[in-house]
């Protein structure tokens, strides 16, 4: 498994208005948008493309483009969706697949209760957005899932994560090169609730409101 935690001073700026409990759900919402893009930029580093011919004003050249089958982007439902719209600016011609995935707050297990995606995943590169990496539960359940239906490698773009969170999956990945990770910083520990410490609260509640 391969790790990038993001060491830029915007990410660093916007991370610390969005731990804020000061700041509002539209300023958090704006600024998950803004972290997600700079965070899509290195997480597609390794995108696959193919060489494209065409004709510019000038000459006829050799470029490059977006190879098929196109990328899948992943949202873990619920707070996975804020991040969407930050992914698709840099990938608009992505397709979108859906898990809904939730922690049962007693024993901390990701439990599946929706799943939009095609059952034939082969070929595909596939970007998972969830923003809090905490106990690692929810991303094995859907790298999982990934892999089964043949995607050829999954990369996770979080917004923070948990030493523990990234130990475990460490643990069951192994160190197959084809998962990553991509933070945009690790924090110091999870407390006894699964809670990223300092973190910055639930992540769902502070996009959208307790429910
Ligand atoms: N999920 C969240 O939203 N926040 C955490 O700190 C941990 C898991």
């Amino acid at each position: 498994m391969r790790l990038h935690v993001a060491d830029h001073p915007l990410v660093a700026h916007k991370l610390t208005v969005l731990r804020d409990v000061k700041t509002s759900s539209a300023t958090f919402r704006q600024l998950v948008d803004e972290l997600v893009t700079l965070l899509a930029y290195e997480a597609t580093r390794e995108v696959r493309v193919e060489p494209r011919d065409i004709v510019t004003p000038v000459a006829p050249t050799t470029g490059t483009h977006l190879a098929e089958p196109r990328p899948m982007v992943v949202p873990i439902l619920r707070a996975g969706l804020g991040m969407l719209e930050g992914m698709a600016r840099l990938l608009p011609t992505a397709e979108v697949g859906f898990l809904g995935l939730q922690r049962d707050e007693e024993t901390l297990q990701a439990i599946t209760y929706a799943n939009r995606l095609p059952d034939d995943l082969s070929g595909r590169q596939c970007y998972v957005l969830d923003p809090m990496l905490a106990t690692g539960g929810t991303l094995i359940a859907s790298i999982d899932y990934l892999f089964e239906r043949g995607a050829t490698d999954v990369t996770c773009i979080c917004l923070l994560a948990a030493p523990e969170g990234i130990a475990t999956v460490e643990r069951h990945v192994g160190d197959r090169a084809d998962v990553s990770i991509v933070v945009a910083a690790v924090d110091e520990r999870l407390n006894e609730k699964g809670y990223i410490v300092p973190g910055l609260g639930d992540a769902g509640d502070r996009l959208y409101g307790v429910v």
